[in-house]
């Protein structure tokens, strides 16, 4: 799996996702102006792996500041985070990267301002190793629920390539593939901006899974001859109640799972839970430019000239369309998710299991 975002030498290192798969390209910042301009220009994507970049970017930003002490270095530090919290509204774990990193740097503040810009450099390399476990573990609780010979539907990317690396949804799929399952994918295409087709194809055929690539329309089709036996998706954001934002479409397959009574299981980080909302209605959704709608990934107009589009780049699914919620704890059922903030909660207890 090629690296989504590294820090070498004092700068953060993206391979160019609007450029896979046709080229493989590094990208390096220097700058955490530009850092904010790649997520925004989906040069990286995917809820975890922009929480890894904006924390990489907090770090870079950070090098630059002139203090004379923890104080005022903190407050130098607090323009660059909403820099770079202003580049897309809808993953919670660009927020969370954020204020983690914030928070990290204010414990440190009575330590010199060398020491604590080294430190807010390890603290980001940090979250990229965790982010890596957390998915290998929640690939273990996901991969429970694959049984040898099933076919897999996934909507986007939720993959390597959306996380510092094994991925959420796609990381089911990795975990159940080592296990030796033999395993298939339906991978939807996921207009506009085909994230499906460019990444999530990608990825698997370099990883030796196979998989089948789908426009966005045909899911139901395939559902319909029997020919999917559980869907796996990644979130940008799970509420309380256990309502999850993920990539526009991801709704309707669900709708589409639960009607042929196929099990639909949401990969999601607790760094993706937003436990202070209560319900998905309050998820902000980001709306992109029109033209990536109107045009076929900025290339080849597709529309008349003019048209009105609607662009929301993701929608919500309620929780009574999820099977189960998998985290790096556990998978839980939606209703049992809000339980994880409880530290006294006997999760043994509440996980979900499969039933083969
Ligand atoms: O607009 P994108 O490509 O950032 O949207 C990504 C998704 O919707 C993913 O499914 C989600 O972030 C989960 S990634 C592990």
């Amino acid at each position: 799996m090629i690296p989504t975002v590294d820090w070498k030498q004092g700068k953060v290192i993206l391979v160019d996702q609007t450029k896979l798969p046709l080229e493989v390209v590094f990208n390096e910042y220097s700058d955490y102006r530009d850092v904010t301009g790649a997520i925004r220009d989906l040069v990286v994507r995917g809820a975890p792996a922009i929480g890894v970049t904006a924390a990489m970017g907090v770090a870079l930003g950070a090098q630059g500041i002139e203090a004379q002490d923890g104080k005022e270095f903190l407050k130098k530090l607090e323009p660059i985070c909403n820099h770079i919290a202003s580049a897309r509204p809808t993953a919670v774990n660009l927020f969370w990267a954020i204020r983690r990193m914030q928070a990290f740097a204010e414990c440190l503040k009575d330590q010199t301002v060398p020491r604590i810009k080294e430190s807010l450099v390890q603290e980001s390399i940090r979250m990229k190793e965790e982010d890596i476990a957390v998915n290998r573990a929640m690939g273990s609780y996901g991969a429970e629920f694959v049984q040898d010979g099933d076919t897999i539907l996934t909507h986007c990317n939720a993959g390597s390539l959306a996380t510092a690396g094994f991925g959420t949804a796609l990381g089911v799929v990795y975990a159940a593939h080592e296990r030796g399952r033999q395993i298939k994918v339906f991978a939807d295409e996921t207009r506009p901006i085909l994230q499906g087709a460019r990444l999530t194809a990608w990825e698997l055929m370099q990883e030796g899974i196979d998989v089948t690539l789908i426009t966005d329309n045909m899911a139901g089709y395939f559902m319909q001859k029997g020919m999917i036996d559980l869907v796996v998706v990644g979130t940008d954001r799970t509420v309380a109640n256990g309502d999850v934002a993920n990539k526009i479409g991801t709704y309707s397959v669900a709708v589409l799972a639960k009607e042929h009574g196929i099990p639909f299981f949401v990969a999601a980080p607790t760094s993706t839970i937003d436990f202070s909302l209560a319900s998905g209605d309050l998820i902000p959704i980001e709306e992109r430019d029109a033209s990536e709608v109107t045009r076929v990934f900025d290339r080849v107009q597709v529309a008349p000239e003019g048209v009105r589009a609607a662009n929301p780049a993701f929608d919500v699914t309620p929780a009574r369309y999820i099977t189960a919620i998998v985290t790096e704890k556990g998978a839980f059922r939606p209703e049992d998710l809000h339980q994880l903030q409880d530290p006294q909660a006997d999760l043994e207890k509440l996980r979900f299991r499969p039933d083969h």
